[in-house]
């Protein structure tokens, strides 16, 4: 075997995503079983190098996790040329400057979403990533969840006959930071500040639907700010001027409709913090981030609408847990995402998931809001480079 270094520059890793689920759970994971094996006697050895503004805290987080390099200088870090890839989990204001200037810099680019604040500066990117022949990814995560792999499944396999409608309900409360510390960073709920759960939430809808069920061709939202005054980091009241909630209506291509609700202002009763219900002809599931049961039409009770009667069994009940069928289990999203990823730059295999399909994401979200203020519906347009 023969081990060849990728050196990448993480910038953002001292965020929530960043150090969590990209750092820890990603690459420092590829690490801990051996590298990336390439099938072709090459395994990968990712070589991070930490970028970020806080000095301290990154030499803190290198020591700790045995890691060589880190700086505050993203300028330097990017002129080095034995730096392939220029990953970025920042908040999302600061992210397209510093992947443009990746870009001309030659580094292959892999971003958390939205890639953009807005569709014109999203699709500029892609096409910046096109014109200098670089790979790039942008991260979608959801598509690697245990349950909507099952759901993925269960469609591959045929089992909802025509699709009809897909409910998800995505939420949980996030403490407002007076009394309980709020386990969301505060940028999140000022709009100034790239926040909102449209921008947050609609590019994730994008890909699920799209992937799973076809592409969007409406969106209908509806955007609220229920909480109008949150306490920051620093115990301090702001105001809250993004929307914490959105309920929209999505139109796809093969004629289902999705309706997605997204809150940080709801207290969950379900199973999971997502969830998507699915009804086709044949057959009905929920999925959620790693359970998936289903009700085939077979088995389907029929209820009767009796206000003056006490429902005698659980509806619940009435559905069937599908299995992983995954012998060694489901692996991390973000870190089978990121293995896909380095595969596509190493071996040229085939990878969808990049800035163009992350400019859909951003696209969703824009006319999401535009709806919302114009109390509209309105259509998608597809977009190319
Ligand atoms: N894929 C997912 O499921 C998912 C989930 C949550 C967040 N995200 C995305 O990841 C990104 C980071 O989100 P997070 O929740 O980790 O945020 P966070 O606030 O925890 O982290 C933000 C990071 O950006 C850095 N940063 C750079 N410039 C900054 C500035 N001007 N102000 C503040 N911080 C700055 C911070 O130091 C920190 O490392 C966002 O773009 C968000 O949309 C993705």
């Amino acid at each position: 075997m023969t081990r060849k270094t990728v050196r990448i520059a993480m910038n953002g890793v001292t965020g929530r995503m960043g150090y969590r689920q990209h750092l820890v759970r990603s690459i420092l994971a590829i690490r801990e079983q051996g590298g990336l094996d390439l099938g072709d006697g090459t395994v990968l050895w990712p070589e991070p190098v930490l970028v970020g503004r806080r000095e301290h805290v990154l030499k803190a987080m290198a020591e700790k996790h045995g890691i060589e390099h880190w700086s505050t200088d993203l300028d330097a870090v990017l002129a080095d040329d034995t730096i392939d890839i220029y990953f970025d989990s920042q908040v999302t204001s600061a992210r397209e400057d510093a992947i443009r200037k990746a870009i001309a810099a030659g580094k292959h680019i892999y971003t958390e979403k939205p890639t953009a604040t807005g569709l014109d500066g999203a699709l500029e990117l892609a096409r910046l990533a096109q014109a200098a022949g670089i790979k790039h990814g942008v991260v979608q995560d959801k598509l690697f969840l245990p349950g909507l792999l099952k759901l993925k499944r269960l469609i591959d396999g045929g089992f909802f006959g025509k699709i009809l409608s897909i409910r998800g309900e995505f939420g949980y409360w996030v403490f407002e930071g007076d009394w309980q510390e709020a386990q969301r960073p505060s940028w999140n709920y000022r709009s100034q500040d790239g926040g909102g759960i449209v921008v947050d939430m609609f590019p994730h809808w994008e890909y699920v639907l799209h992937e799973l069920f076809g592409r969007v061709t409406t969106v209908q939202a509806l955007t609220a700010t229920h909480i109008p005054e949150r306490w920051d980091e620093q115990s301090k009241p702001y105001d809250a001027t993004a929307d914490d909630a959105a309920y929209g209506i999505f139109q796809l291509e093969g004629g289902a409709i999705a309706q997605i609700n997204s809150s940080w202002t709801v207290r969950v009763n379900r199973d999971e913090l997502v969830e998507f219900q699915v009804d086709g002809t044949e057959g009905s599931a929920v999925a959620g981030l790693r359970n998936c049961r289903v009700q085939h039409r077979s088995s389907t009770p029929k209820p009767v609408w009796n206000p003056d009667l006490a429902a005698t069994h659980s509806f619940r009940d009435q559905w069937q847990e599908v299995p992983d069928n995954q012998a060694d289990g489901f692996d991390n999203g973000f870190k089978v995402q990121w293995e896909l990823f380095l595969r596509h730059v190493f071996l040229d295999e085939p990878y969808h998931w990049d800035l163009l399909a992350g400019a859909r994401g951003v696209q969703l979200a824009e006319l999401g809001l535009k709806s919302s203020a114009e109390g509209t519906r309105l259509d998608v347009p597809e977009i190319s480079l």
